[in-house]
Parts: structure tokens; C-alpha cells; sequence
């Protein structure tokens, strides 16, 4: 049996509720969200630690590391509840890959749980000491937690590329032809994909800076003097991340195979000439525009990231015959509605609530009261998060009944 027959068999059997590119769509525009808080975490973590170093009591390092490290606290969890969106869609119309690469290299996957929690756990040891006068030495909680999530981090890139190499897999799982089911082994590495892509965690966090101090200058309780070093700092990682992540990004674009044709394809081209905007837009705009800006045109640049990372999957499964748009379709209305519906009402009207309530409570001092459009809208989450539990119960109740006497 050849590759392509094999992938077409381990698809499931049942098909899937919607048309492919409905997934695909949301995989990629997902997927943004979770690369963006892997972004920003990493790079707030890697600040956090660096300032932690770097200062002295009173100093505006002190109150930046302290700042960075409760930002990293928040962008993990954020991170990991936006990582679950693209990796269900992922599974749903590539699971041979997905579940494939997965099993072997169990053990790692298995070992990304625990590795996240016990990073995330370090990480709040640091997060809970690093007050004013901090001993240096509680620094190696921050260093282990950023060093577990760079591990995972690799971990999650080698799942996603040993998924493009099906011709691989026999040689891993049976290797000299005696099987190892241990899945113990990381089998493939691209080297300059994972370091890009953690790369751009520095033009993020520089982007964050800057928004960063624009979010906050209406705050008494933070001097302008500390606002305008958090800018300028910032200013310095956006325009000088923006050209290291630039290098690597080239040596990514050499390291894919001819037969690809990925060389020279105008979207990983179309990336690195994004990259080098933000960083000049930046350079020669930052100092004058809204923090907000640049850090939307930060998520722009994601947008093409994300769209070529698919581009690049679709290219290494042509020579196996797989394609998406021919996976079997049961359509099934009903969960589609409910997921568009849930998608729009408790995604966005309940996160849109803590979303706006998290942003305006952050820019007072002291105890926030919600205005009246946001207390409606409180108000509003509530009763969709009802109507939604309801409909969710009376609807697998309702299919469980069906089946259960035949009526
Ligand atoms: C600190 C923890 C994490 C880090 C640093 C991290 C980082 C990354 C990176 C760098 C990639 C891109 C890999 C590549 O394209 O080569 C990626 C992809 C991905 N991550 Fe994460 N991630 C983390 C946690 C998570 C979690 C907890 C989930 C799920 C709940 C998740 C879901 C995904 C998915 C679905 C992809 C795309 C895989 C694909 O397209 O094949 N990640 N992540």
C-alpha cells in the first residue's frame, strides 16, 4: 500500500459536519491567537528575567520585571486555552497527520503536559516572590519555567512538522525493521522554522511595550518617566527583532526541499517583506502613531505567518495525493449551528465582556464601577451562558432519547 492510500484509510471513517475549508479557515485564523500569547509570553518571560538581573531596588528594571512577569503569568493560560481551538480543527481535517506524529513521539506529548504545568508552577513560585528587594536566587524558577515552555514549544514543532513527512514514519516506528512502540524520540527538527518562530517573540514583546505604555498613560500610580523608557525600549526590540526574526526567517526559506517549489513561493516572500515593514513602520512611524497600531499590524504579519504555514502543509501532501477539500462530508446542520452559535455568543459576547472589563479595569486606579453599556453586557453574558447550558442539555438529551428507546 502506498502513502497516499495509507493517509486516505486512517481518515475517520465518519467524516466531518462541514465542508474542509470551513476547518481550514478556523485552524488558520485560530491558530493566530495562539501563536500571538506564545509570543508575547515568551518574550515577556525572557524581559521579566533579563530585568530581574538587571536591577536595583527602586529602579525602573524592578517595576518592569515585575510588570513582565505578571503579563507572562497571564499570556500562558491565555495561550493554552487559544491553543485548543486550532488543535481541534487540526485534528478534525488532518488527523492522519496529527494523531500519527503524535503517537510517535508519545512520550514527549505525554511529557508536554507535565512539563507545562510544572513550568507554569515555576513560573507562579516566581511570579509570587518577585516583589520589591527580591533575593536574585529565586530567579531560577523564572529560568525553569521559560526553559519548559521553550520545550514546549519544540515539542508542539516537532508534532506539527513530523506531520509533513509520512514517508518517514515506518522508519521511525519500526527502525532497521524491528517495531518501537516507546514513541521516545523527537524524530524530526527543522531548526530555523522553530527558531523563527519563537524568534518573532522579540518584535512582539517590543510591540507590547509599546502598547503597553499607551494602555497606561492615564494611570497616576505609573510615571510618565517609566512609561516613555517602557516605549523606547520597546521601540528597540520591535525594529531590532523584527530584522533578526528577518535572517532566520531566510534560512527557513532555503532549508525546504526543491521538489516543494517553496523557495520562491511570493507568500513565505510576502512574509519577510511584512516583517521588514513592521520593522520599518515602526522605526520611522512608532514614536508618532497609537501603541495600538503596530501591534495590529504585529497580528497582520501573524495572519501571514499562519496562512503560509498552510500553504507550506498543502505542498508536502500533494505527492501523496491528499487533499483536504476531498475528506467525506455528513453534513450535520444542527452542531454546526450550535458551534457558529456558541462560537458567536459565548465567544464573543461573553469573552467580549471579560474582555472589555479586564481593558477598562486595568486603566483605573482603585475600585472600577462599569458603566452602564458594560453592565448590560454583563448582564447579557449571563443569560446567553444560560440559554447556551440549556440548549446544550435539551439537545443531547433529546439525541440520547432517539437513540436510546428509537422514537
Ligand atoms: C508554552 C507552551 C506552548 C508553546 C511555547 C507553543 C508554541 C508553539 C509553536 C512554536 C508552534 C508552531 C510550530 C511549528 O509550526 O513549527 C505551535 C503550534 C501549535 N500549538 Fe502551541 N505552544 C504551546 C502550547 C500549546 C498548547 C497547550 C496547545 C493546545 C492546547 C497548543 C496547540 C498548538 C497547535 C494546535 C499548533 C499547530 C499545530 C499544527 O499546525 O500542526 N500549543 N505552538
Amino acid at each position: 500500500m502506498d502513502v497516499g492510500s495509507v493517509l486516505h484509510t486512517m481518515r475517520d471513517p465518519a467524516g466531518i459536519p462541514s465542508h474542509p475549508v470551513v476547518f481550514q479557515v478556523l485552524m488558520i485564523v485560530t491558530w493566530i491567537f495562539h501563536i500571538a500569547f506564545v509570543h508575547m509570553t515568551l518574550g515577556t518571560a525572557g524581559l521579566a528575567i533579563y530585568a530581574f538581573y538587571k536591577r536595583r531596588v527602586g529602579t525602573y528594571w524592578e517595576q518592569l520585571s515585575m510588570a513582565m512577569t505578571k503579563s507572562a503569568k497571564v499570556g500562558v493560560s491565555l495561550l493554552i486555552v487559544l491553543g485548543v481551538a486550532p488543535l481541534l480543527f487540526t485534528q478534525v481535517i488532518y488527523d492522519p497527520q496529527w494523531y500519527t506524529a503524535s503517537v510517535l513521539s508519545a512520550r514527549w506529548l505525554i511529557a508536554f503536559i507535565f512539563t507545562l504545568i510544572i513550568g507554569y508552577c515555576s513560573w507562579f513560585v516566581f511570579y509570587y516572590s518577585n516583589h520589591k528587594g527580591a533575593r536574585k536566587r529565586l530567579g531560577i524558577f523564572a529560568l525553569v519555567g521559560l526553559a519548559l515552555f521553550l520545550l514546549d514549544g519544540l515539542i508542539m514543532h516537532v508534532l506539527a512538522y513530523q506531520s509533513l513527512l509520512p514517508d518517514q514514519w515506518m522508519s521511525w516506528y519500526a527502525p532497521g525493521g524491528s517495531v518501537d512502540t516507546r514513541g521516545a524520540k523527537l524524530h524530526a527538527i527543522q531548526w530555523p522554522r522553530y527558531l523563527f518562530i519563537i524568534s518573532l517573540s522579540l518584535p512582539a514583546l517590543g510591540l507590547y511595550l509599546i502598547a503597553y505604555a499607551d494602555y497606561f498613560r492615564d494611570r497616576a500610580d505609573r510615571a510618565a518617566d517609566y512609561l516613555a523608557f517602557t516605549r523606547r525600549l520597546g521601540l528597540r526590540f520591535a525594529v531590532n527583532g523584527s530584522v533578526i526574526s528577518f535572517v532566520l526567517l531566510l534560512a527557513w526559506q532555503f532549508v525546504h526541499p526543491a521538489a516543494t517549489g517553496l523557495a520562491w513561493h511570493p507568500v513565505g516572500w510576502l512574509l519577510a517583506a511584512a516583517l521588514l515593514g513592521l520593522g520599518y513602520f515602526v522605526r520611522h512611524s512608532g514614536e508618532r502613531v497609537h501603541g495600538y497600531l503596530p501591534l495590529l499590524a504585529g497580528l497582520c504579519v501573524l495572519g501571514v505567518l499562519a496562512v503560509w504555514r498552510e500553504l507550506i502543509r498543502i505542498r508536502y501532501m500533494i505527492p501523496y495525493g491528499y487533499d483536504i477539500r476531498d475528506y467525506t462530508v455528513h453534513a450535520d446542520w444542527p452542531s454546526m449551528a450550535l458551534f457558529f452559535s456558541t462560537f458567536v455568543g459565548v465567544g464573543g459576547l461573553v469573552g467580549g465582556f471579560f474582555l472589555i472589563t479586564t481593558y477598562r479595569a486595568g486603566q483605573v486606579q482603585g475600585l472600577y464601577k462599569a458603566d452602564k453599556i458594560v453592565a448590560r453586557m454583563g448582564t447579557a453574558a449571563v443569560a446567553v451562558l444560560g440559554l447556551w447550558i440549556t440548549i446544550f442539555f435539551a439537545y443531547g438529551i433529546a439525541i440520547w432519547m432517539r437513540n436510546a428507546f428509537a422514537l
